[in-house]
């Protein structure tokens, strides 16, 4: 079996990157190589793009510039980090790809499915995940637990997300299981409204499903 190609989706707070990192040392402590990484970003060049992406100092950032951007830095990171990991039969473990430019751009900016489609055919081929591990819950809790707006202003700034409504995050859990829905083959779902553990034996159940037969 091949090394896998998995995303880890879902809101600003859904406990994605938490789950990730488990993720990791779980397999590589069934001795499976892992390559852990994100977006935006994922390469030197790619954060500087996420630099970009991120700053609130831009005041009237185009949908389309900030699709542009997040697929530019996509690219760099497709060639420069996820294709040799995995042609080298290492496991990727990537936090946030493509889907998170359908649900933020398309359902939460209103780009388009077709514009957005055009873009990822151009920009990745149309690389898809493997397996793709949508963390869900509503966006009332999401923003509750991970965005404390006073705690991440003293943590560092916030950045042009941070300060997006509540009904625009609704739109994106929304945009994210229409995903999930129209794939249910590449998506599995983990509710992740309930306490760190229980989240995680959802995860390690996933992870034994799809990796059973690559176990040393
Ligand atoms: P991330 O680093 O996952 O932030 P956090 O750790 O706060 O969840 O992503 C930063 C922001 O970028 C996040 O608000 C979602 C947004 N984003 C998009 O809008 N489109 C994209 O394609 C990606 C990858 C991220």
């Amino acid at each position: 079996m091949p090394a896998s190609f998995i995303t880890f989706e879902g809101l600003d707070g859904s406990g994605k990157s938490t789950h990730l990192r488990l993720a990791a040392e779980w397999m590589m402590a069934r001795g499976l190589e892992v390559q852990c990484t994100h977006e935006p970003g994922g390469t030197p060049l790619g954060d500087g793009i996420r630099g970009l992406f991120l700053d609130p100092n831009w005041e009237q950032v185009e949908p389309q510039v900030e699709a542009l951007l997040v697929f530019a830095s996509r690219r760099q990171h497709l060639a420069e980090v996820i294709e040799p990991a995995l042609a080298a039969g290492t496991h990727v473990l990537c936090d946030r790809f493509t889907d998170s430019s359908l649900a933020y751009q398309g359902a939460g900016r209103g780009l388009t499915r077709d514009w957005l489609a055009a873009l990822d055919q151009l920009a990745t081929d149309g690389r898809q995940p493997d397996v793709t591990l949508l963390f869900d819950l509503p966006a009332e809790a999401a923003q509750q637990r991970g965005q404390s707006l006073a705690r991440r202003q003293q943590e560092g700034g916030l950045d042009r997300f941070d300060i997006e409504s509540l009904t625009f995050y609704r739109r994106v859990r929304d945009g994210f299981l229409g995903l999930a829905k129209a794939s249910p083959e590449r998506f599995r779902i983990i509710d992740s409204s309930q306490d760190i553990d229980t989240t995680w034996s959802q995860v390690a159940q996933v992870l034994d499903e799809i990796l059973g037969d690559n176990k040393p």
